[in-house]
């Protein structure tokens, strides 16, 4: 599969999101490589990034939703973690030995489509409400939210 190169199309105008939609094109790209290359130190090394991937940022996104008292909150959290819990189980079998690289590839480009590209956009107009805010409370609070996310990610 040829390299995903980042383009505006992917962009939803939020960029500490699209910093983090950025970041997941890297993984995939990477996980291309490691399919090909069947070289298991990329595989880990990108298993690693996604599990802080999915701790950090899913607990910014949700609370983002729920700031904006986003109506699909609960099953995008359900989502959210049926997906983890397939990172955790692919993370056990590959600490096992297990080549997992090519079913972990298939797995994100799914997760790209489905979720970032479909789902994620669904919420974007709403959580605008907040992070375009010029309301004093509401943009003291998400500029905290953002420099405590910055920090996690170190
Ligand atoms: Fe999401």
């Amino acid at each position: 599969m040829a390299q995903i190169q980042w383009s505006k199309d992917f962009e939803i105008g939020i960029p500490v999101l699209d910093k983090q939609q950025h970041q997941f094109l890297d993984f995939i790209n990477q996980m291309d490589l490691a399919s090909q290359t069947k070289d298991s130190a990329i595989t880990n090394h990108v298993i690693e990034g996604l599990l802080l991937y999915t701790i950090t940022y899913f607990e910014l996104e949700e609370e983002l939703l729920e700031k904006a008292e986003y109506p699909f909150l609960k099953a995008h959290r359900r989502v959210h973690e049926v997906f983890m819990k397939r990172v955790s189980e692919i993370r056990a079998r590959a600490n096992k030995g297990e080549d997992v690289s090519t079913e972990l590839l298939d797995m994100l480009k799914g997760w790209l489509k489905s979720h970032i590209q479909r789902e994620d956009r669904d919420f974007v107009e709403v959580v605008k409400t907040i992070t375009e805010s010029t309301d004093a409370e509401v943009s003291t609070w998400w500029g905290s939210r953002i420099k405590q996310f910055m920090q996690q990610e170190l």
